[in-house]
């Protein structure tokens, strides 16, 4: 049912773990182009190995809390590929800190969540979003959110801002959504993919908890493969279909 889409042009962004890795790996083997960017971008290159000869993958290293990195990686894109279809906007971080905590590196992490989760979405979308307008084709931007980009539940522990960062998902992809529908653009779809707890790197990486045996033993939890999985369920839908928000969560979460 991704038929449709092969030989087509897909941008992900943070192909270099998680989440991020499995979607490369399936849309690569759905015969997408796909292109995945990351700052550790021999992670990328390593994927591609694995992947073998047969599929038409490629990494670029790109830093999207950068406005730069990500005006310049699409400047590269364009002159390889011409357009783009598919944009999943997947790169994000965690950081544990309090908003109340006074210290420049509060601040940094605070920042460092905004830039990437926020503003590194938004300008990749931009970008993406050009190069979709120019192909005059079908395309599909989607946003990997998070079930906290819905409802706060209470941890025991400070998200910081990432909360807040998700929740911003939301609303841009609303807000990306109806100025389509300004810009009278009936052919670019908008989701949000909302999964529960994904047992990545992340959590332990944000500082969230301390190690990955102590959220394990508390949660019910996905892998990357089933968030991919519902991601090529969105791509199967047919054109007229706009799945605007599917929340994925491991059986039995109870946050
Ligand atoms: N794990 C969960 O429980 C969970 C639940 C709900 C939603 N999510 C969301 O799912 C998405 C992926 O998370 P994950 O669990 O797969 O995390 P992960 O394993 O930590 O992977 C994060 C990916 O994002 C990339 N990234 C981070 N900052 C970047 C930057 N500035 N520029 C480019 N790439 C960047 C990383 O690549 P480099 O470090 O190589 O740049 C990495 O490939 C995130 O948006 C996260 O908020 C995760």
């Amino acid at each position: 049912m991704t038929e449709k889409w092969a030989g087509k042009v897909a941008v992900i962004t943070g192909t270099s773990a998680g989440i991020g890795a499995a979607l490369f790996k399936d849309f690569a083997n759905a015969g997408i182009i796909t292109i995945g960017l990351a700052r550790r971008a021999e992670k990328v290159e390593d994927l591609i190995k694995e992947l073998g000869g047969d599929v038409k993958a490629y990494a670029y290293k790109c830093d999207v809390s950068s406005p730069e990195s990500v005006t310049e990686t699409f400047k590269a894109i364009e002159e390889k590929f011409g357009v783009v279809h598919i944009l999943v906007n997947n790169a994000g971080v965690g950081r544990s800190t309090s908003i109340f905590d006074e210290s420049p590196e509060a601040f940094r992490k605070m920042n460092e969540i905004l830039d990437t989760n926020v503003r590194g979405l938004a300008h990749c979308s931009r970008e993406a979003f050009r190069l979709m307008k120019k192909s005059d084709d079908y395309g599909m931007i989607i946003n990997i959110n998070s079930v906290i980009g819905h409802q706060l539940p209470f941890t025991g522990f400070s998200m910081s801002m990432y909360g807040a960062s998700k929740y911003a998902v939301t609303a841009l992809t609303e807000t990306m959504r109806q100025e389509m529908l300004i810009q009278e653009n009936s052919k670019i779809r908008m989701s949000s993919v909302s999964p529960g707890y994904v047992n990545t790197e992340f959590v332990v990486a944000a500082g969230f908890v301390p190690d990955s045996t102590t959220v394990l033993e508390g949660f019910p939890y996905l892998v990357g493969d089933d968030v991919s999985k519902a991601v090529m369920y969105l791509l199967s839908t047919p054109y007229n279909v706009n799945v605007t928000e599917l929340t994925i969560r491991p059986v039995g979460e109870k946050f």
